[in-house]
């Protein structure tokens, strides 16, 4: 197996981005990346878009052509990704893995969504087409109440609490006020999550992640070229994916995802590290309940022990395993298709040691962790630089 760098990362700000368009956006983040990897599009071998709904959020299917057509790479093989709000994550191993199987030398990787064109109802609803529609879609379950459901059994079987559901958020908000790029940048108080108002018991607005636009992308290159182009490549040397039951209701706990537990076993030994290895994570939060099982599920910390972990203060920017130093989706915001690859992004800035405030001191190895649905997909990969 060859191995893979990053050498150019790109994304757009995230948030409700009215002027902007599906291609609009894509074409945006690509060009930074590009720009950023000081390549054009005539030495790309191959694209690949994580998208999960562009059909439904705004009516246009077949964006793989439409992309390399927009972005001026014709003839390219161009490949649209799709496994939810996995999308962008799968889309990074399938580049991954055309490099490090010697098919290609540089591949684009975007993700992209626009999500904000439809009427709330209407998201929630295309949204839910990734969970289990005879029995769970169908009965009425959306995904902040599945999500609901897994945060009651978590408090139950381990006395997680309300209030440190809370403070992923407080944690996320603040680090996404540090983050040009994010959906909210701005802080919130314990007090302002806890009396905001109820989604689905026991899930409150800050503790969701918000409906968001938005784009980002990578430029991956084989060693070879790596070594040719880039002064500060950043190496991809674990990459997982898992897949576990698609419902709820068709697994053995749900305080644990079993696709994330997988995942993580083959990124680990793939890049031949432990947890204790990582300096820090981007984790799927797209409920806050879900970056407390997806620390446990990750190897961080003991099960049942990751809302105390955020409560100690551990997974802070200067904590012992600093989380979503971004803002997570939380707060940098969640356009679906987008989030895997703008987690690689974050990884990437941080490993040049150039996110500013936001910086993790000393980061040499970082891990991204992106999740489909409720968990029947899992993808992460693991950073070095
Ligand atoms: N966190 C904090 N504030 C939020 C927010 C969030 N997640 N979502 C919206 N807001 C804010 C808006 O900025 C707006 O603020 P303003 O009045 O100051 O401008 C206000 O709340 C109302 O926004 P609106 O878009 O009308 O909210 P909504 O009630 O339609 O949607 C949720 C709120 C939580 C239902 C929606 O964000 C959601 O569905 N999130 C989950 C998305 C999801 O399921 N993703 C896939 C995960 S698997």
């Amino acid at each position: 197996m060859r191995k893979v760098a990053v050498i150019g990362v790109g994304m757009t700000k995230f948030g409700e981005l009215w002027n902007s368009s599906l291609r609009s956006l894509t074409i945006e983040a690509g060009i930074k990346a590009l720009n950023d990897a000081g390549i054009g599009g005539e030495e790309v071998d191959a694209i690949y878009t994580g998208c999960m709904s562009g059909d439904m959020f705004v009516k246009q299917g077949h964006i793989a052509s439409l992309i390399a057509d927009y972005g001026g790479m014709l003839p390219v093989p161009s490949t649209r990704v799709e496994a939810a709000c996995a999308s962008g994550g799968l889309a990074l191993r399938q580049g991954f893995m055309a490099i490090a199987s010697g098919m290609a030398d540089i591949v684009v990787v975007g993700g992209v969504e626009k999500m904000t064109d439809s009427l709330g109802s209407q998201t929630t609803g295309y949204l839910a087409l990734a969970a289990d529609q005879e029995w769970e879609a169908f009965n009425g379950a959306t995904f902040p109440s599945l999500y609901a459901l897994m945060a009651r059994r978590h408090m139950h079987e381990y006395g997680t609490t309300e209030e440190q559901l809370g403070l992923v958020a407080v944690k996320n908000h603040h680090n996404g006020s540090l983050n040009p790029n994010a959906h909210f940048q701005f802080d919130v108080s314990l007090e302002k999550v806890m009396n905001s108002s109820l989604v689905a018991d026991p899930l409150r607005l800050f503790h969701c992640s918000p409906v968001s636009d938005g784009a980002a992308c990578v430029i991956l290159a084989s060693e070879e070229k790596a070594k040719e182009l880039s002064e500060d490549p950043v190496w991809i040397i674990g990459s997982g994916q898992a897949s576990a039951a698609i419902g709820l209701y068709d697994r053995e706990d749900i305080c644990t995802i079993d696709s994330t537990v997988n995942a993580a076993r083959a990124a680990y030994k793939m890049a031949g590290v432990t947890p204790k290895d990582i300096d820090f994570a981007e984790v799927h939060d797209c409920f806050t309940i879900n970056e407390i099982i997806s620390s446990e599920d990750l190897g961080f910390f003991k099960k049942g022990e990751g809302g105390k972990a955020v409560e100690e203060g551990l997974t802070s920017l200067d904590g012992e395993i600093p989380i979503n130093p971004s803002g997570g989706l939380k707060a940098k915001g969640h356009p679906v298709g987008a989030t895997g690859v703008a987690q690689a992004v974050e990884a990437v800035i941080q490993l040049r040691g150039k996110a500013g405030k936001r910086q993790v001191k000393d980061a040499e190895i970082g891990l991204t962790h992106n999740i489909g649905g409720s968990g029947g997909t899992a993808v992460i990969h693991i950073f070095s630089r």
